[in-house]
This record gives structure tokens, C-alpha cells and sequence, in this order.
């Protein structure tokens, strides 16, 4: 249980679903965490959870300043950072003639503006060896409904990441997304389905996935595990579907 031992790991949204689930399993294998998110709240329960081994950052992926304490934090209290999960994101369905500007700004100035800024101000302190983990979707390589915009934003972070694959491999930075499919986590309930609706939303998505359920957040965190870890000491430039096979239908 020591696959990060000694490691540094970035997990940006590490106070919910899948970042939490990440940002803890990271620090069950060793690894010193920071994690950050917006809500106060949230990060301290998430604190709570994963230890002692983590340290909390509050602020908005949006915004660039934040991207610039996290960075001076980092290098402050640890030097540099071995893993950036650049996992924090937002998700609404919206049909595309329904989309207004306000909301079309929101999710590509979290997904897109805060990924890549985020990277841009983090990569100088990746350690030679290090691996960087960009959470796409399947939702880039299906065709979901309402989900054009937010379908875009993670089709910018795959080319964002075959980018930054070439241009980190000279420092022996690996980088690699990791895609998952619907996953259970606060993510769907924020997609403003009514609660008396939820169940039958959730049946229909499972049935379009072929192991017939949504994924769990600890199943992403294994297979952001295996990219953090040695053992994909040769894996660069991949697109790690985790999606119960649903890109096959
Ligand atoms: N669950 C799925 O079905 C699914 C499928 C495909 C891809 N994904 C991707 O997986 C990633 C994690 O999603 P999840 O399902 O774990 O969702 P989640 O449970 O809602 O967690 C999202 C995390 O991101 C943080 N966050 C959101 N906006 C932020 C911002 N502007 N600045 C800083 N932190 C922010 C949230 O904290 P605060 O709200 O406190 O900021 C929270 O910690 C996302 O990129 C999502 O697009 C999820």
C-alpha cells in the first residue's frame, strides 16, 4: 500500500466524487495531498477524510491568482509536486439552442480556462518523473444530450493533453486523461434532475452502459492511481476510458 510513498500529489476538486476518492486512496499509498475547491465546507470534511497527509487550498480554478497560491503554496511547504490531478470540473445539460452566454463562459472558464492555467502554473514544479492526470469525459467522444458545451470544453483539455504529452516528455513529465463515463457522484445531482425523476435518469443511463451500472468514484481513483504510479512508468499521451464500456455502443 505504498505506491506513492514520498510523492507530492495536486488534486484539483479533491473535496468531492472523484477527486476525493482520489485525493484519499493517494494518501492511503503514501502520498502527501493537497487538495482545492471553492467551498470552505466541503474541503474541511474532505480534510477529515483523507487525513493528515492532506492540506487544503480554497479558491476557483477560474480564477488565475488562485493557480498562483496554489503554486507558491507548493513550493513553499514541499518544494515541487510529483502528480496534478487537474480534476476539478462542472457539468450542465442545456440544449444547445438554450445555452446562454453566462453559462457557455462558466463551464469553459472552469473546465477549459481553469485546466489550463492551472497546468501552466504547476508544471515548472513537476519533479522529473512526474505525472500529470487531465479528467476529460466520454462525453468528448459521445454524442449526449445537451451536452455540446460541456462536450467541448473536455474535447479542448484531450488536445490540451496530447500538447502538453510532447511538451513535458523532455522534463519526463508523463501526462495522460483519464475519461470517465457517468460516475456516481454530486456531479449528477447537479445536473438539476428532480429528485422524483432521479432514479428513473440514473436507470437510463445504466442501460446504455454495457456493465449495466454507473461507475463508482473509487474506480476512477484506481486508474488515476495507476497513472500517478510507476507502473505506468511508460504510459504517456493516453486516453484511459473508465466508462463501463459505454464508448463501445
Ligand atoms: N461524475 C461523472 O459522471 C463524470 C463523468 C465524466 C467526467 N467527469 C469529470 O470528473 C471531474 C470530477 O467530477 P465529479 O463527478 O467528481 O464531480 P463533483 O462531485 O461535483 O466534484 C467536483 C469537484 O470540483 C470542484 N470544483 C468545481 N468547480 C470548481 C471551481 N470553479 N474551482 C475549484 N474547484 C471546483 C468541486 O468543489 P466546489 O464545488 O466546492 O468548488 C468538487 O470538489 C469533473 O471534471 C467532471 O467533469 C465526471
Amino acid at each position: 500500500m505504498s505506491r506513492l510513498q514520498g510523492k507530492v500529489a495536486v488534486v484539483t476538486g479533491g473535496s468531492s466524487g472523484i477527486g476525493l476518492a482520489t485525493g484519499r486512496l493517494f494518501a492511503e499509498h503514501g502520498a502527501r495531498v493537497v487538495i482545492t475547491g471553492r467551498r470552505h465546507d466541503a474541503l474541511e470534511a474532505a480534510l477529515g477524510e483523507i487525513g493528515e497527509a492532506a492540506v487544503a487550498i480554497q479558491g476557483d480554478v477560474a480564477d488565475l491568482a488562485h493557480h498562483d497560491d496554489v503554486a507558491h503554496i507548493v513550493r513553499q511547504q514541499f518544494g515541487g509536486a510529483d502528480i496534478y490531478v487537474a480534476n476539478a470540473g462542472v457539468n450542465t445539460i442545456t440544449a444547445s439552442q438554450d445555452v446562454t452566454v453566462a453559462e457557455f463562459d462558466q463551464q469553459f472558464g472552469i473546465n477549459v480556462r481553469g485546466t489550463f492555467f492551472g497546468v501552466q502554473r504547476m508544471a515548472p514544479l513537476l519533479r522529473y518523473g512526474g505525472s500529470l492526470i487531465v479528467v476529460g469525459s466520454l462525453a468528448s467522444e459521445r454524442v449526449l444530450e445537451g451536452h455540446a458545451v460541456y462536450a467541448g470544453t473536455k474535447a479542448a483539455l484531450g488536445a490540451f493533453a496530447r500538447s502538453w504529452a510532447l511538451e513535458l516528455s523532455g522534463r519526463g513529465v508523463r501526462v495522460n486523461m483519464l475519461s470517465p463515463g457517468p460516475t456516481d457522484t454530486a456531479i449528477i445531482e447537479k445536473l438539476g434532475v428532480p429528485e422524483s425523476e432521479l432514479d428513473g435518469f440514473i436507470d437510463r443511463i445504466s442501460a446504455g452502459i454495457p456493465l449495466g451500472r454507473l461507475g463508482l468514484p473509487e474506480e476512477l481513483a484506481e486508474a488515476a492511481l495507476f497513472l500517478a504510479s510507476g507502473e505506468s512508468s511508460f504510459v504517456t499521451g493516453v486516453n484511459l476510458r473508465v466508462d463501463g464500456g459505454m464508448a463501445l455502443l
